[in-house]
C-alpha cells in the first residue's frame, strides 16, 4: 500500500492500494475517533461494495449506518444534499460523528459538501471507486453540487481526513466509464510528463496503482501550493474551458472526462499551429489518444464553444484563465481575452 501525505491546512494521508476495502475499519480508526459513521454511496456502489466496507467499519467498533442515493449526476442537487443533512439531524448525529464517501466524484463531491456544511463541519473520509475519483476527485477538498444554472455553483473548500483508494473496485466499472477517467488521466500525462506520460502512453493498466499515485502526488504537490486556486491549482484545469463547453451544449449528457480529452487536443492544436508546442510532442501527445481509441475530434463548433465560455464561472471579466501546453510536463496558465479564444482554437 502506499501512502501520500497531503500537507493542507488540515492534513490528511491519501492510501492507494490492492484489496484494501476489508481492512477500511482499522485504517479510518487510525484517523477518525467518531462513534457513529454514515455511509454516503449510489445505488450501484451500494450494491457492490458497502457491504464489505461497512462490515469493516462495524469489526472496527463503529455504528455504521448508511444512506443510498440514485446514481447519476442529477444526484448532486439541492435536494438530495437536504435530504442526507435530514437524516443527520434526525437521527442526531453530532460533531463528534463523520460521513464515509463511498463512491465516484458525485458521492465523493455531494457527501463532502454534506460534511463540510453540517454543524459548520464534520470529518469525513473518501473512498473512491472510479477512476477519475481516485486520481482526482477525491483529493484536494474541493466539493460541491449542482444548480440549474450550472454545474458545482455551490460547494465549499473542505479536506477529507483520509482517502482510501483500493483499485481493484475499478474492475467492475463500466467502459463508459473508464473512458470518462481517461479525460483526467491524459491530463496528467500531459502536466507531469516523464514516468507519468510514459505509463499512459503505454496503457495505465500495466501498472494502475502507480497511475494512480503518479497522479495523485501531482495533485498533493499542486494543492499544498496552492489550497483555495488562486494560482496554480488552476493548472488542473488543462482542457476544462473547451470541455465545460462541450458538456453545456450538450446538456450534460457528454461526459466531463470525454470532454476534458477533447478539450487537451483542441490546445495542443492550437499551440502546435502556433509554433509553441514541437511536432514531436504533439505527436507524443496523439499517441496517448491512440492509446485507447479515444476519439478527441469536437463535436460542436468551436463558435458555439466559445459563446459558452463567455458565461463559464472561471471567466474573469472579459479575460479567461487558459491553461496551454507548451510541451509534454511544461503547462502554463495564460491570460487570454474572451474574444481572442475563437481564432486561438480556430
Ligand atoms: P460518478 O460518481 O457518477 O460515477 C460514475 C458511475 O460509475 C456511476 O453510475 C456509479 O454508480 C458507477 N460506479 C462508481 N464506482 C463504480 C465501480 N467501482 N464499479 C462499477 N460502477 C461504479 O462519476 P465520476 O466520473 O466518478 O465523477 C464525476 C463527478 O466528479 C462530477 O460531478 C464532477 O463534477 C466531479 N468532479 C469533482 C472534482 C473535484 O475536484 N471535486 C474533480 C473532477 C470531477
Ligand atoms: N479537479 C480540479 C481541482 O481539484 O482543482
Amino acid at each position: 500500500m502506499k501512502t501520500i501525505k497531503v500537507n493542507t491546512g488540515r492534513p490528511y494521508e491519501v492510501l492507494i492500494g490492492e484489496n484494501i476495502l476489508p481492512n477500511v475499519g482499522e485504517l479510518v480508526k487510525k484517523v477518525i475517533k467518531a462513534e457513529r459513521l454514515l455511509i454516503v454511496t449510489d445505488d450501484i456502489v451500494n450494491s457492490l461494495y458497502t457491504g464489505i466496507v461497512a462490515e469493516s467499519l462495524a469489526k472496527s467498533g463503529y455504528q455504521v449506518e448508511i444512506f443510498v442515493i440514485e446514481n447519476g449526476e442529477q444526484s448532486k442537487c439541492l435536494s438530495v444534499y437536504g435530504a442526507i443533512l435530514d437524516f443527520l439531524a434526525d437521527s442526531g448525529y453530532t460533531r463528534k460523528d463523520a460521513i464515509i464517501a463511498l463512491g465516484g466524484g458525485v458521492v465523493g463531491d455531494l457527501a463532502g459538501f454534506v460534511a463540510a456544511t453540517y454543524l459548520r463541519g464534520i470529518e469525513f473520509v473518501q473512498i473512491p471507486t472510479t477512476l477519475l475519483a481516485q486520481i482526482d476527485s477525491s483529493v484536494g477538498g474541493k466539493t460541491a453540487i449542482d444548480l440549474e444554472a450550472g454545474k458545482n455553483l455551490v460547494g465549499a473548500f473542505w479536506q477529507p481526513s483520509l482517502v482510501i483508494a483500493d483499485v481493484l473496485t475499478l474492475n467492475t466499472l463500466p467502459c463508459k466509464e473508464i473512458e470518462n477517467g481517461l479525460g483526467e488521466l491524459i491530463k496528467y500525462a500531459c502536466l507531469i510528463g516523464g514516468e507519468a506520460y510514459e505509463l499512459v502512453a503505454k496503457g495505465y493498466q500495466k501498472d494502475t496503482l502507480r497511475a494512480v499515485e503518479l497522479s495523485v502526488a501531482y495533485k498533493r504537490d499542486i494543492v499544498e501550493a496552492d489550497e483555495r486556486e488562486g494560482g496554480v491549482r488552476r493548472l488542473l484545469n488543462l482542457g476544462h474551458t473547451v470541455a465545460h463547453g462541450i458538456e453545456k451544449l450538450s446538456s450534460y449528457t457528454f461526459t466531463h472526462g470525454k470532454a476534458v480529452a477533447c478539450g487537451i487536443m483542441a490546445i495542443a492544436n492550437a499551440e502546435h499551429r502556433k509554433g509553441t508546442l514541437s511536432s514531436e510532442d504533439y505527436y507524443k501527445i496523439k499517441e496517448l489518444y491512440a492509446t485507447y481509441n479515444l476519439d478527441y475530434s469536437l463535436p460542436y463548433s468551436i463558435k458555439d464553444i466559445c459563446e459558452v465560455a463567455k458565461v463559464d464561472k472561471k471567466a474573469e471579466a472579459k479575460d479567461i484563465n487558459l491553461v496551454v501546453i507548451k510541451g509534454i510536463g511544461n503547462c502554463t496558465i495564460e491570460k487570454m481575452e474572451l474574444s481572442k479564444l475563437k481564432e486561438y482554437l480556430k
